[in-house]
């Protein structure tokens, strides 16, 4: 097959408002075929089943990671597994700014793929972290990419929020749209990521499960660090204030409030 008719086909069986950058990525991880290849209209042996299963995929709006099994985030390539829910760009912003801050410890709470714990203690090598993750496959895939970065012996995976432990950062993206938005998400999250990853049966009380938790188990200097979305904003102030936490929103590139970073003191 030549490597210009693969790049040309996929790109027919893709949506058209999916990026032809993507399609490229697409064929580098499933075929190890490259840009270069294409423009040079190279000579390229392509697995017939895997072309086919991917045209399929493609066609059905299946989103790229669950094809390819992998999402970059904040600089490196992370397993995906279907049932778990796909790194986001916006969430790199949440990892910055909770670098910024001293830690030693630190819970990550619905690590989903594991990307946000995973980086922190890529970034933060003296660090060791928690991971809380209620789905299996989700605690899975956090496994095998703590395994890929070699950071298995920094981080302890469980499923539900420890009695024990006190961190200097408790940091999250948990499920936060409300299902009355459950008509504005996009098609591919609803028809393809876990439901629960997304809609919680009440946004606020998530929150106020973290902040309480964080009552007892953040240390004093410490921090928590949550992705929001403007319409929780200012219940989640609320209930911070209720909670005796100070408060501090920063806006993400679009100017939404993003991220929460909550303390004891000031
Ligand atoms: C929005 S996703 C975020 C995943 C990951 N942290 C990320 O940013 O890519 C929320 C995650 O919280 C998990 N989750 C939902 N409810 C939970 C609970 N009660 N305890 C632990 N994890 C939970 C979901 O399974 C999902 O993986």
């Amino acid at each position: 097959m030549k490597a210009l008719d693969l790049f040309k086909t996929l790109r027919r069986s893709a949506s058209s408002d999916v990026p032809d950058s993507t399609i490229y990525n697409l064929i580098s991880y499933v075929f190890g075929v490259s840009k270069i290849d294409v423009a040079l209209d190279k000579d390229i042996i392509v697995d017939e089943g895997e072309f086919r299963r991917v045209i399929y995929l493609l066609g059905e709006n299946v989103p790229f990671a669950y094809i390819t099994g992998y999402e970059a985030f904040y600089g490196r390539d992370f397993y995906v597994l279907p049932g778990v829910f796909i790194p986001r760009n916006e969430t790199e912003l949440l990892v910055e700014l909770a670098l910024k801050e001293p830690f030693n410890s630190f819970l990550d709470f619905g690590t989903g793929s594991g990307a946000i714990a995973i980086s922190l203690l890529l970034e933060n090598p003296k660090s060791q972290g928690v991971a809380v993750e209620i789905s299996h496959v989700g605690q899975l895939c956090t496994k095998y990419n703590a395994e890929k970065f070699e950071v298995q012996n920094r981080l302890a995976i469980v499923s539900t929020l420890p009695e024990n432990g006190m961190f200097d950062l408790i940091i999250s993206n948990p499920p936060y749209v409300a299902y009355e938005l459950f008509e504005e998400v996009d098609y591919s999250v609803k028809a393809f990521e876990p439901l629960q990853a997304v809609f919680p049966e009440d946004p606020v009380l998530v929150f106020r499960d973290i902040l309480t938790y964080s009552l007892s188990h953040l240390s004093d200097a410490g921090r928590v660090i949550l992705e929001i979305d403007s319409y929780v904003e200012s219940d989640l102030q609320k209930l911070a204030s209720s909670l005796g936490f100070y408060y501090q929103v920063t806006k993400d590139l679009s100017q939404f409030d993003r991220i929460c970073i909550l303390s004891r003191s000031s």
